[in-house]
């Protein structure tokens, strides 16, 4: 499949935006100061909370799985049996911050896509190969 221009222009702080590289979910989820201070409260709660496992690029490979703190960049599809894992922004069940949550067996991911403990999936959502060409222009794949 061919790399995917995205225009992040238009993304609210707080907001996911969702675009199709190789037939899969991509997602651009532009992170408040708010969403950036709880990822970095919860780290004693998730499997890989350094991201050691090779799940992303190494230019994504820290606690915020971003090359810029505010924007991170996810494959939207489940580390355990592939569903598609819901956007909960706020919070997802039974933890204190927003993330993603799966429906399937009840996967939860916080909004840097890191697997919590306890849940079926084994790893922390995977980040695409991406680039930015410029503020407001991104390049997955
Ligand atoms: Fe997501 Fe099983 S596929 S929890």
């Amino acid at each position: 499949g061919a790399p995917v221009k995205v225009n992040i222009s238009k993304i609210e702080p707080g907001q996911q935006m969702t675009v199709e590289w190789r037939g899969k979910p991509v997602w651009v989820v532009r992170r408040t100061p708010e969403m950036l201070k709880g990822l970095d409260s919860i780290a004693e709660q998730l499997q890989d909370p350094q991201s050691e496992k090779p799940q992303q690029p190494a230019y994504a490979q820290n606690p915020h799985r971003s090359i810029k703190d505010e924007y991170v960049i996810l494959v939207g599809i489940c580390t355990h049996l592939g569903c598609s894992p819901k956007f909960l922004p706020e919070v997802i069940p039974d933890e204190t911050v927003g993330g993603f949550y799966c429906p399937c067996h009840g996967s939860k991911f916080d909004l840097a896509g890191r697997v919590f403990k306890d849940v079926p999936a084994p790893k922390n959502l995977e980040v695409p190969p991406h680039m930015y060409v410029d503020d407001v222009n991104l390049i997955v794949g």
